[in-house]
């Protein structure tokens, strides 16, 4: 067996989860993949703060750089921008793969990570980034290549589904569930990013870019969050037979004005009939329906946050990467050809 070296960057709610089970199941993952995984360390800010203790303290490092020297496969779970894009671009360069759950990161400089992969032969993966636990990233990019997927609807936020479904089925007033939802490992770092809709609208850009095969820029992405909701609305909501979701919609529309094919990406609340299925999407979970010509309707269900749930994502993904290094060969390049325009909110017409 070749060794594989992971050098783990963030040992927070997800990244402490992926070395417990690194650590718990290397085994099994090892023979999956046919390398030896090991994990070489995890850099974390504060080497004072209490970890898990299943973590041996001499994984710790503050030191990312040096962490990533002689490391095969790099998997970055410490979100934002600085230094998570710096430290990736170090990586692909020293010809490691990157494993990543950062879609704030990829929406924003996807594109020229994706390129740099490219060019260096590396591969990025991302499946965590969107849907945490549930697989939505390949099947867009691997199983429905073949397929022209039309829209999808997805409920992309865990955190503002936890929030929405406490003030509906338990009163609470926003504030005290999404306390709840930052307690329980859910919640960005700045939970503005949740509830303001921003990580949804990261989403809602990674999907649409994926299921287009086309760049869908953050800032075209309409977003709307939920901090004006208030448990009265909800209320209201349900006693007229509707649920308030918030939603990303993305979809291929022929532009109004031209007639030429286009995208509309955008993310707000809605009010989601009761008898429909993502009514019924409760807690933290996530659900995306994905609309394709020739496959129909598909629904894609499960846990959208936490740090064990996600863990299995972001290990798949790791598995994946040491099978491509043990197998050889180049790096699967994003399906990216077009340069279709997204058209502005007002162009778009939500149909239930
Ligand atoms: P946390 O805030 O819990 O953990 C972040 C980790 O990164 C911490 O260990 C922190 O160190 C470390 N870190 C942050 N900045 C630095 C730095 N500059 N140098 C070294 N270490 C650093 O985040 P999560 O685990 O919740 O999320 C990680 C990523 O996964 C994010 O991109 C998030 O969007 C994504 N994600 C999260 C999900 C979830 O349910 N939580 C689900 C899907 C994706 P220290 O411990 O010392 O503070
Ligand atoms: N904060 C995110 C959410 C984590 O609540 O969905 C998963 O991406």
């Amino acid at each position: 067996y070749r060794t594989l070296k992971i050098a783990l960057l963030g040992g927070g709610t997800v990244g402490s989860q992926v070395a417990r089970l690194l650590l718990e199941n290397g085994a099994e993952l090892s023979s999956r993949s046919g390398a030896r995984i090991e994990l070489a360390g995890i850099a974390v800010r504060d080497l004072d703060k209490p970890r898990d203790a299943a973590l041996p303290r001499e994984l710790f490092t503050t030191d990312a750089e040096q962490l990533i020297l002689g490391a095969d496969i790099v998997v970055e779970l410490m979100g934002g921008i600085e230094p998570a894009r710096e430290l990736i671009v170090k990586a692909l360069n020293s010809g490691a793969d990157v494993v990543t759950g950062n879609k704030q990161l990829l929406a924003v400089h996807g594109p020229e990570l994706f390129d740099l992969a490219g060019q260096v032969g590396a591969q990025l993966y991302y499946e965590a980034a969107v849907g945490g636990a549930i697989p939505i990233i390949r099947p867009l990019r691997d199983s429905l290549a073949g397929d022209s997927v039309t829209r999808i609807l997805g409920i992309v936020n865990g955190t503002t589904n936890f929030v929405l479904d406490r003030m509906d089925v338990d009163g609470d007033e926003l504030g005290e569930a999404l306390a709840v939802a930052t307690e329980l490992g859910y919640a960005e770092a700045d939970p503005t990013a949740d509830i303001g809709g921003y990580d949804a609208a990261a989403k809602a850009a990674l999907l649409a870019g994926l299921a287009f095969h086309t760049n869908v820029p953050l800032e075209s992405v309409y977003r709307e969050g939920i901090e004006d909701i208030t448990k009265e609305q909800v209320d209201l909501a349900r006693e007229m037979g509707y649920v308030v979701k918030l939603l990303a919609i993305c979809e291929r529309i022929a532009d109004p004005a031209t007639g030429e094919a286009a995208v509309s990406a955008r993310v707000h609340p809605a009010l989601v009939p009761r008898r429909h299925p993502l009514a019924a999407v409760h807690g933290a979970h996530n659900a995306v329906f994905v609309q394709a010509e020739a496959a129909g309707d598909l629904m894609f269900y499960g846990a959208g946050a936490g740090g064990v749930q996600t863990a299995s994502a972001v290990l798949g993904d790791v598995v994946s990467a040491a099978r491509r290094h043990v197998a050889g060969g180049p790096g699967v390049a994003e399906s990216t050809h077009a340069d279709l325009p997204v058209l502005p909110v007002s162009a778009a017409v939500t149909r239930y």
